[in-house]
C-alpha cells in the first residue's frame, strides 16, 4: 500500500465529476487500499479518489470513535437513494482544505447504495457522523467541496487563504 499525495484546494481536479467504475479490477482494489492508507495517515475519517487526483467514483471512510475498533469502508459508485427530511448541522473539515472548518447543514440520515470491493451491491442506512461523512465524500465525486455549502464570502476567504498557503508551500 502506498500513501498518495492529497491535492489541495484550489485545484481544477477537485472540481471535476468523477467517472463511474465499470468493474472491480486489481487496479481499483489497489486504489481503495492506498486511499485507506492515505486517509489513516493524514489522519482523516474520509477520502475520495479525486482528492488524490484519480477521477473515479471511489470513496473510503472510517468514522469509528477513538475507543472503537477500526471500521474501514470502501465504496465504489456510491449513490444516495434516500434522504431524511430532518437535517443536521455539523462542523466539517476536509483533507484538501486543511485547518479550515465550517458548519454545513445536510440531511441527518441517508440510505446509500454502492458496490463493494467484492463486487456485490450493498445498501446501508447512515446517521450521525457517518451520514455527514458519506455525503461529504460523495460530493467530492461530483466536484463539490464543503465550502460550496457555505456563503460566498466565507468560501472566497478560505480560497484566498488556501491559494496563499499553496504558494508558500511551493516556495519552500
Ligand atoms: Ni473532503
Amino acid at each position: 500500500m502506498t500513501i498518495r499525495p492529497i491535492l489541495l484546494h484550489p485545484d481544477p481536479r477537485l472540481k471535476k465529476t468523477a467517472a463511474r467504475v465499470d468493474a472491480i479490477t486489481p487496479e481499483i482494489e489497489t486504489l481503495a487500499a492506498d486511499m485507506l492508507e492515505t486517509m489513516y495517515d493524514a489522519p482523516g475519517i474520509g477520502l475520495a479518489a479525486p482528492q488524490i487526483g484519480i477521477s473515479r467514483r471511489v470513496i473510503v471512510m472510517d468514522c469509528a470513535g477513538k475507543e472503537e475498533e477500526a471500521q474501514p469502508v470502501a465504496m465504489v459508485n456510491p449513490e444516495i437513494v434516500a434522504r431524511s427530511e430532518e437535517t443536521n448541522t455539523h462542523e466539517e473539515g476536509c483533507l484538501s482544505i486543511p485547518e479550515h472548518y465550517g458548519d454545513v447543514t445536510r440531511p441527518a440520515e441517508v440510505t446509500v447504495r454502492w458496490t463493494g470491493l467484492d463486487g456485490t451491491v450493498r445498501e446501508a442506512h447512515f446517521d450521525g457522523l457517518w451520514a455527514t461523512c458519506v455525503q461529504h465524500e460523495i460530493d467530492h465525486l461530483d466536484g463539490k467541496l464543503f465550502i460550496d455549502h457555505l456563503g460566498p464570502l466565507r468560501r472566497q476567504m478560505i480560497t484566498r487563504k488556501m491559494t496563499k498557503l499553496k504558494r508558500e508551500r511551493a516556495r519552500a
